[in-house]
């Protein structure tokens, strides 16, 4: 039976007071045997924003949820005041690195070519990059999408080939139905996803039908289940939803109903 993920991206969000209960209550539900076997079909996974990961890692240590960083420098270590190498991030227990998020791309002038460079950090050491694609609601509205998605693909899988992209995995998520509250609808998910796939399987077969593909933007724990159900969706990276142990849990709850319908 396949498995769900549920990845929560807290951005830049909290302090060490919300910190704190925002992790008791997630590790204090996951820690219960009972627990265990409600989210035996779900990999859970939190993105913590950079000072917060060691405490992170710390209350993570014995449950099943996994750690994850927000972002990674595109060098290795050295001189770079105020970057944070990929090796870091292994260091204090990251297994897993969000690249390319539209937010990177809007605030911090993040290019193909740098995103590209932190890819190959990632791979490097051994953290599983998650590159996130989506097109503007402009791009949207002049149909643009399927091309906007698979440019921003093309660029990463042309550079470092099949079997580091399958290293990854790929989130779609729109611009527009980031923090807006209005999500993508399941068939407009199903029909980029779809096209996701479809261009990863013309590079390799095997790489189409692995892959995980994940969705994001404005997931609640209402509209969760319907964008689960589709067969193209391997699960959810939330944002807002993420900031409440409660309904992070309910998007939780709904990938393990998904698995198990
Ligand atoms: P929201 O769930 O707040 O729309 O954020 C989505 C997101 O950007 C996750 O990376």
């Amino acid at each position: 039976m396949k498995k769900l993920l549920v990845a929560g991206n807290w951005k830049m969000n909290g302090d060490s007071t919300s910190v704190t209960s925002l992790l008791n209550s997630l590790t204090g539900e996951f820690d219960k045997a009972l627990d265990k076997a409600r989210f035996k079909h779900c990999e859970v996974l939190i993105f913590p924003p950079y000072v917060y990961l060691a405490q992170v890692a710390d209350s993570l240590r014995d449950t099943q949820l996994k750690l994850g960083a927000q972002d990674v420098d595109s060098r290795d270590t050295g001189a770079v005041t105020g970057g944070v190498a990929a090796a870091m991030l292994r260091d204090v227990g990251c297994q897993f690195v969000i690249l390319g998020h539209s937010e990177r791309r809007r605030l911090f002038h993040e290019d193909n070519e740098t995103i590209t460079r932190k890819f190959e950090q990632c791979i490097a050491h051994d953290l599983c990059p998650i590159l996130c694609v989506g097109e503007s609601l402009e791009q949207r509205r002049t149909g643009v999408t399927l091309e906007v998605v698979r440019e921003q693909l093309e660029f990463v899988c042309d550079r470092v080939g099949a079997t580091y992209m399958g290293k990854a995995m790929v989130a779609y998520e729109p611009v527009w139905a980031i923090g807006t509250g209005e999500s993508a609808k399941p068939e407009e998910v199903e029909e980029v996803h779809a096209g996701i796939r479809a261009y990863l399987a013309g590079i390799d077969a095997e790489l189409g039908a692995s892959t995980r593909l994940l969705y994001g933007g404005s997931v609640t724990p209402e509209n969760a289940s319907a964008l689960l159900a589709n067969e193209d969706v391997d699960g959810v990276l939330a944002g807002g939803a993420s900031l409440s142990g409660e309904k992070f849990l309910q998007v939780c709850q709904a990938a393990e109903m998904a698995v198990l319908k």
